[in-house]
């Protein structure tokens, strides 16, 4: 299957939450469930062999020392042929093919998203704690990484909040860890929509309501960790990929809308004055990049879970695993398409590599056109809505060269680019304090911006011509190759007669 037949394939997201999704990929036979796993060790040791691999199942892990029976935690989704159904389409497209697929379905419901709807209750109303019974260490939160200053019940979760000047829900993924029985605390990146929420709430000095959403199904924590548009709320972008609205229970406290058929939920406000030390948390970077600082908390008001309720576990860790792979296949398909929405031709393929996390390292090719071609497709893919931040590395190269592939786009910067010339650099791009090369003193005054190198791997526009010829063979006689000699590779095959 080529780009184009990928992108003609139609979508259908066969689960509705995180049980229908478990009970898919176990008939798949990708599940894998452990009894009697710690959280203080196991579970995050687990994780780290899991989500490394592409092809390791993933782990329901269930009789957790400390806590009943049937409270669980659930990892790794995104790997082996379960990532395809995540996103709706057959099992057994190429990371490429699910890419292509994935861009054509989100670009046509972003432009209609589905506004959610609300209900009286749901599941995630099953069990509901409040006053003196809120208890946040009730549920078995894994330490994730040995070096972690705590646990992290916020992973694959969601926080929700609302603009308190343009009245619109936001739903972002950032990391939650926990506290005390009744308080965690979160770390938002500047920039970032609920960061700017709470700025707004910090400006006016009022609490800020949010309620933190974990243990969703992978669709819905793929939306809300993704670069969707300012303004839109990710509940309505889930509903419009599903085809039906997502039902939202309206928090008593809080007056936040989220989802009936979630596990859990922690309810609460988040007060301008009230900080308290988070972090270190080892990140998406392969680094603690951040020091513990003092964060911004949440007093959680009320605790709702389903009976038996289970915790999706994202930890982050060093590239390339699970978050990078689904980086890669989601990010890559929004940035050629922001790419392109600017007017830049003939944008073949954009690869957000997982070595650089799925945003340190992008690689762009396109059909040279015109003079100046490929510097307009490399400083829009460094500056758009989804390559500003926390970017470092971008490649343009030419079409004959496959962007997804590391290695084909490291032969095309080490034997088309020349570095005193091809290489334009950025100051002061939009990043992040988790990026480990910013000097400590920086990120102190909170400057944590960084430098952006943007190299062109293609051939020079003006001499392209008399480039020399690469001396690999042509489509057809590679084929020719492999069909008459192919069986040279296969050591236990015999000599065609
Ligand atoms: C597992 C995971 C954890 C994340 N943690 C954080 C975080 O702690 N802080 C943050 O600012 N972004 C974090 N992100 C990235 C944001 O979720 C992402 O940038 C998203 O677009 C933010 O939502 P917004 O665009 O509505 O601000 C995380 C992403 C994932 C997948």
């Amino acid at each position: 299957m080529d780009g184009s037949q990928a992108s003609n394939l139609k979508h259908n997201v066969t689960y509705d939450d995180l049980r229908d999704y478990i009970e898919e990929v176990d008939k798949l036979g990708e599940l894998r469930r452990v009894q009697g796993a710690t959280w203080e060790e196991d579970i995050g040791m687990a994780a780290e062999l899991l989500l490394h691999s592409e092809t390791a199942p993933c782990a329901l892990f269930d009789e957790i020392p400390g806590y009943p029976k049937g409270h669980r935690v659930f990892t790794n989704f995104f790997g082996g042929r379960r990532q395809n159904i995540t996103l709706g389409f057959p099992p057994d497209l190429t990371k490429f093919e699910l890419s292509v697929a994935f861009n054509k379905a989100y670009q046509e419901v972003v432009q209609r998203p589905l506004p959610y709807e609300t209900v009286e209750t749901g599941p995630v109303m099953e069990n509901i704690m409040e006053g003196d019974d809120v208890d946040v260490l009730s549920l078995p939160t894994p330490l994730w990484h040995e070096g972690d200053g705590g646990r992290y019940i916020g992973t694959g979760s969601f926080n929700v909040t609302r603009d308190p000047e343009e009245n619109w829900i936001n739903v972002g993924t950032y990391r939650v860890m926990v506290h005390d029985a009744k308080t965690v605390g979160f770390y938002i990146s500047p920039g970032k929509h609920g960061r700017l929420h709470r700025q707004k709430y910090m400006d006016k000095n009022i609490p800020m309501p949010v309620c933190v959403v974990v243990g969703v199904d992978p669709l819905s924590f793929l939306m809300s960790s993704s670069e969707i548009p300012y303004g839109v709320c990710e509940f309505d972008i889930m509903g419009a990929y599903r085809g039906q609205p997502v039902q939202c229970v309206i928090g008593k406290h809080t007056g936040l809308p989220f989802p009936a058929n979630a596990e859990i939920v922690l309810e609460g406000f988040c007060y301008p004055d009230k900080l308290h030390s988070e972090g270190p948390f080892g990140e998406w970077t392969g680094y603690y990049g951040n020091p513990e600082h003092n964060g911004p908390t949440l007093d959680i008001k009320a605790i709702y879970h389903r009976n038996d309720p289970i915790m999706l576990g994202c930890p982050p860790q060093r590239p390339p695993e699970e978050q990078s792979r689904y980086r890669a296949v989601v990010r890559s398909a929004l940035l050629k398409e922001q790419i392109e929405a600017v007017g830049v031709p003939d944008v073949q393929v954009a690869w957000c590599h997982e070595c650089g996390g799925g945003r340190m390292f992008t690689a762009v090719s396109i059909k040279q056109r015109y003079p100046g071609h490929a510097t307009q497709a490399g400083q829009i893919a460094s500056q758009c809505r989804l390559g500003a931040y926390a970017g470092k590395f971008v490649v343009v190269v030419d079409d004959d060269i496959d962007a997804s592939n590391l290695e084909d786009v490291m032969w095309a910067l080490c034997f088309r680019a020349d570095p005193a010339t091809d290489i334009d650099i950025i100051n002061r791009g939009w990043s992040t304090g988790l990026d480990p090369s910013i000097h400590p003193d920086r990120k102190e005054i909170g400057d944590t911006t960084n430098s952006r190198a943007i190299i062109n791997a293609c051939k020079p526009f003006h001499w392209m011509d008399r480039y020399p010829k690469v001396n690999t063979p042509d489509k057809e006689t590679y084929a020719r190759a492999q069909e008459k000699w192919g069986w040279l590779l296969n050591t236990n095959q015999p000599p065609p007669k």
